[in-house]
């Protein structure tokens, strides 16, 4: 039996061994779908707590709940270690490493490089490598190919190399690992029908696409789509603004046109590991190309103005009351990038409390889901959210519409509301 056929029959009969690199948001729910289609998962993190978590069954991730994690821990399937050594052991490698930017917004792929070198130390034929991290068109081809090829081995025959983008949506009720559709490039035919079969008891539907850089870029189109139409509607809410009309009306009665229109929504800016960032991964490789990808760049600066528009607006409420934002309290209700999650990277709360604590206001904030931020050199803790906090505040600026905080309550109490997202209106519902 060649290898191709062996890996193919392992995936049959669930033999095939996973190690999933990196137990993050993304890494740790693929490790419990890989899990509940009864493969046997080792997760590698260079964290020693994540790893000692997940082996004492406690899941650090929201979407994970410790009860799903501790019985697939208890059953012997899914086990974790930072002895990257032990990627030999598996059949299957999936990287989910972050990928975020530098400084000067340029693609860093160290953590898609350290996790290639260790797999390079230890390949052996027989294993097939996945990377699942959001990164630009010819990462796989470029950073994990060579590394493979150096020791040797043929891709197509002895190993076999993919990339399959991760779509995870945090804290998405209906949409998760396992439903949402899972696209597949491979090096080779023989790369993409190996992991296909691989993948096949973990996902509902499993969508070939004919080379890594296509399946690299499907993730960078999706993104860089609500980048730009979030951009879109960022530029409606100041044109509104400007022209005192309500955009959430506006964007109310456009989204009954049966077709050709999709509901998007203003707010505070963009968050998360994922809509920030993406983009500009293409906007750096197109650049080396000599093209300059105009929609991002547009999108990507009204989406970062918009900090600072809400403050202004904070800024005029305060005036209405004859205040100003030096010395005023301002409470920043939900800091979280997006409703219901606790995770804060990249969220336009963080710029909107160090935009406020630079103009001398006193900031403090609530989020049931994050306990304590750390900006410009100030660590808040999350108040409690009662009538008197409210009643104290010159100013509250609603960020996040987590559906926990009872905006009815808020709306009664506050001396002045900033209302990023239409909770007050919609009682705070989606
Ligand atoms: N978070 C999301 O919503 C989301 C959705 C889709 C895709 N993605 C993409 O998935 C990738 C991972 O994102 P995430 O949000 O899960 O990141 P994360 O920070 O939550 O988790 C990454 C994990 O990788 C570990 N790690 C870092 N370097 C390592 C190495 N060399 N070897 C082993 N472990 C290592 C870290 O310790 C961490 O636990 C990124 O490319 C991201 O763009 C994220």
């Amino acid at each position: 039996m060649d290898t191709k056929s062996r890996l193919i029959a392992k995936a049959a009969d669930r033999s095939a061994l996973f190690g999933v690199v990196g137990l993050g948001y993304v890494g740790l729910p693929l490790v419990v779908e890989l899990a509940a289609a009864r493969y046997g998962v080792v997760g590698f993190d260079v964290n020693d707590t994540v790893v000692r978590g997940v082996n004492s069954g406690r899941s650090h991730i929201q979407d994970v709940s410790t009860e799903r994690l501790a019985e697939l821990v208890s059953s012997g399937l899914v086990t974790a270690t930072s002895s990257m050594e032990r990627l030999t052991e598996v059949d299957v490698i999936s990287i989910c490493v972050p990928t975020p930017l530098s400084k000067t917004k340029d693609p860093d792929v160290s953590y898609v490089i350290a996790a290639a070198d260790s797999i390079g130390r230890t390949i052996r034929a027989g294993q097939v490598v996945v990377l699942e991290s959001t990164t630009y068109p010819g990462t796989t081809r470029e950073l994990l190919l060579p590394m493979i090829e150096k020791r040797g081995l043929q891709v197509g025959k002895d190993v076999f190399l993919a990339f399959s983008p991760e779509r995870v949506d945090p804290g998405n009720p209906t949409w998760q690992t396992r439903n949402t559709p899972k696209v597949v490039g491979g090096v080779t035919e023989n790369c993409r029908d190996v992991v296909l079969a691989l993948y096949e008891p973990a996902f509902d539907t499993l969508v070939p696409v004919s080379s890594p850089e296509s399946a690299e870029l499907v993730k960078l189109l999706e993104n860089t789509f609500r980048s730009i139409n979030i951009g879109l509607v960022n530029e409606m809410a100041i044109v509104c603004d400007k022209l005192g009309v309500d955009v959430w009306e506006v964007i109310e009665a456009a989204a009954t046109k049966p077709f050709g229109f999709m509901r998007f929504t203003p707010g505070p800016g963009l968050g998360g590991h994922c809509i920030p960032i993406d983009p500009h991964y293409l906007a750096w490789k197109m650049r080396g190309l000599n093209y300059r990808t105009r929609f991002i760049d547009v999108a990507s600066e009204v989406n970062s103005e918009m900090p600072a528009f809400w403050v202004r607006k904070v800024a005029e409420r305060l005036n209405d009351d004859g205040k100003a934002v030096k010395g005023s309290k301002v409470l920043v209700l939900g800091v979280a990038y997006k409703r219901d999650i606790d995770d804060v990277r990249e969220s336009p709360a963080l710029d909107i409390i160090r935009l406020l604590l630079q103009q001398g206001a006193e900031v403090s904030y609530h989020d049931p889901y994050v306990p304590e931020v750390v900006e410009d050199g100030a660590r808040l803790q999350s108040v409690q959210l009662t009538g008197e906090e409210l009643k104290n505040s010159d100013c509250v600026v609603i960020v996040t519409d987590h559906a926990n905080i009872d905006f009815q309550v808020v709306a009664s109490n506050a001396q002045q509301v900033v209302d990023t997202r239409n909770a007050l209106k919609r009682g705070g519902r989606g």
